[in-house]
C-alpha cells in the first residue's frame, strides 16, 4: 500500500468517527460559493486542523472546514475553504482532500471558483460554466509513482468536465432565468495577475477565462473515476487593449455580487442530479 493510500484511509477513518454520512455530492466552495454553504443543513463541521494529513492554512484568516449535511434533499460534504498552489502547498497536499471525499463515497464534485474574463463577448460579473480546461499550473498531482488502486497511469481527459451535468446546469440555469456563458478555464499559478501579453497569449491558446484554481482538483477527481462539474464567476475582464488595474477588493466585491447566481444554480443542480 502507498503512503498516499495509507493516509486516505487513515483520514476517512478519522472522518467515519465523527459521522456515519454517505454524501455522493462533494463540493469546493471557492470564491463565490461561500454563500452556499448557508443553504446547507448541516449535520456536522469539521476544522481541518482536526483531521490528520489535511492541510492546514495559514494564509487565511478564518480556519477551513469540512461540512457534512444536506442540500435540496440530498447528502452533501463541502470543503469551506480551498487550497492554492500560490500558497505554497504541493499539487498532492491540494488535491488530498478530493482523494478522501471518493474514500467517503463521493461520486460527482462541484467545484467554484473567481476567474478573470479572457473572451471578450463576456463581462464582469457573469457566470461561466466550464466546459474544459488548460493546466498552465507546470505541475501536476498525478506525477510520481502511480497507485493503481486509486487510478489510472495515464487518465483520459476526454471529458473533464461532465456533458450531462453540463447539459443540466444548462437547463438549470434556463429555467431559472440566469444567463451564463459557457467557456475554457486556464489555470495559471499566479499570485500575480497577468500581463497584458499573457492575457492575449492565453486567449489566443483557446481560454475564455483564466484563474489560479480547480484544475489540480479536477485531474485528481478525474484520476479516480469522478464526475467533475465547475463554475467560474469573471471577477474582472482580462482584454489586453483596456486593461486597468485591478484590486483585491473588487475582486471580492464582483464575487459577491454574483454570487446568488452561482449558488442559485448549484442548489437547483443538486436537485435535479
Ligand atoms: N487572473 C486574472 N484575473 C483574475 C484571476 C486570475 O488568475 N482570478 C480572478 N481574476
Amino acid at each position: 500500500m502507498t503512503d498516499l493510500r495509507k493516509q486516505i484511509d487513515e483520514t476517512v477513518a478519522f472522518i467515519r468517527t465523527k459521522t456515519k454520512s454517505m454524501p455522493r455530492i462533494g463540493i469546493i466552495l471557492g470564491t463565490g460559493l461561500g454563500g452556499l454553504a448557508l443553504e446547507i443543513e448541516k449535520e456536522i463541521e469539521i476544522e481541518y486542523e482536526e483531521i490528520p494529513h489535511f492541510p492546514v492554512s495559514t494564509v487565511e484568516s478564518h480556519h477551513g472546514k469540512l461540512i457534512f449535511g444536506i442540500l435540496s434533499g440530498k447528502p452533501v460534504v463541502a470543503m469551506q475553504g480551498r487550497f492554492h498552489y500560490y500558497e505554497g502547498y504541493s499539487m498532492k497536499q491540494i488535491t488530498f482532500p478530493v482523494r478522501v471525499m471518493k474514500f467517503l463515497g463521493v461520486e460527482t464534485l462541484l467545484i467554484s471558483n473567481a476567474a478573470g474574463a479572457l473572451n471578450p463577448l463576456f463581462k464582469k460579473g457573469d457566470v461561466m460554466l466550464m466546459v474544459d480546461h488548460i493546466n498552465l499550473l507546470g505541475d501536476n498531482p498525478l506525477i510520481g509513482p502511480n497507485d493503481d488502486s486509486l487510478g489510472p497511469r495515464f487518465p483520459d481527459m476526454s471529458e473533464a468536465y461532465d456533458r450531462g451535468l453540463l447539459e443540466l446546469a444548462e437547463q438549470v440555469a434556463l429555467d431559472l432565468k440566469i444567463g451564463v456563458q459557457k467557456g475554457v478555464y486556464v489555470a495559471m499559478t499566479g499570485p500575480n495577475l497577468e500581463t497584458r501579453s499573457e492575457y492575449r497569449f492565453l486567449r489566443y491558446i483557446g481560454a475564455d477565462a483564466v484563474g489560479m484554481s480547480t484544475v489540480p482538483e479536477n485531474i485528481v477527481a478525474i484520476h479516480m473515476g469522478m464526475k467533475v462539474f465547475g463554475v467560474s464567476i469573471m471577477t474582472d475582464e482580462c482584454f489586453p487593449d483596456s486593461l486597468k488595474p485591478v484590486t483585491l477588493e473588487e475582486v471580492i466585491a464582483v464575487a459577491n455580487q454574483a454570487e446568488p447566481k452561482m449558488t442559485a444554480i448549484m442548489k437547483e443542480l443538486v436537485r435535479r442530479m
